[in-house]
């Protein structure tokens, strides 16, 4: 079975997904990291995540350590949303997670076009959202527990930014696939996501076990 979970940042996607490949035994694969390691690589080098030449160049060098804490930082995820902007970087990621996908047995992906590009063909397909209010009060006490001291208006400034420019560019935008069911996450706890994510699957899913 092929689980599909896209979503906004800070909507809960991630957390979701891998809770599903846990509950199905399913190997999980989080997008955001290859386009995060790719952002970050760019900074290392001291170039411009918004040069589609260097951005392409890292993709194609990406290597397969994706257990760097560096790729959780804001930083990362700003130089991610960037590189992720340029389809030719899109399309240098795209087998490894088709591949991904591909497993025998099935897989669980999170992101933002899984639905969509990714594995159009999944048996279940979550869209995960949240207010922007609440993606970024989740994300500033998340920030605030690794020590680091942001306002919450800058994050909630960040977290707005990165939604304009996932959801306007023209290369796989952040959309809901037509067959995908909608989760707001808003007024739920993670127990509560996580249950509702596993109800919505076995009601919508093709191929869902009912366990
Ligand atoms: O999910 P995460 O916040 O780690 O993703 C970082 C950025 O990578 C997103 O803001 C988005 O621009 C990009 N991304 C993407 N497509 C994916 C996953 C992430 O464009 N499938």
């Amino acid at each position: 079975m092929i689980i599909a979970v896209d979503g906004p940042a800070a909507s809960g996607k991630g957390t979701i997904a891998r809770a599903l490949a846990r509950h199905y035994e399913l190997p999980h694969l989080d997008t955001g990291l290859l386009y995060r390691a790719v952002g970050l690589s760019v900074l290392e080098a001291g170039g411009d995540p918004a040069s589609p030449e260097q951005a392409l160049e890292a993709a194609r060098h990406l290597s397969s350590a994706f257990d760097d804490p560096g790729l959780k930082s804001e930083a990362a995820g700003k130089a991610a949303s960037l590189v992720s902007v340029h389809p030719e970087v899109r399309a240098a990621l795209l087998d490894r997670q088709r591949h991904f996908a591909g497993r025998p047995g099935g897989a669980v992906l999170d992101g933002r076009d899984i639905g969509t590009v990714i594995a159009p063909h999944a048996d279940a397909k979550l869209f995960v959202t949240a207010s922007a209010e609440v993606r970024a009060a989740r994300r500033h006490g998340e920030l605030v527990r690794m020590g680091l001291d942001v306002s919450p208006d800058a994050v909630m400034h960040d977290i707005r930014s990165r939604d304009e420019r996932d959801s306007s560019r023209s290369a796989a935008p952040l959309r809901m696939a037509e067959d995908a069911v909608l989760l707001d996450t808003s007024d739920l706890s993670i127990d509560a996501a996580i249950d509702a994510a596993l109800t919505l699957i076995q009601t919508h899913g093709r191929n869902a076990a009912n366990d």
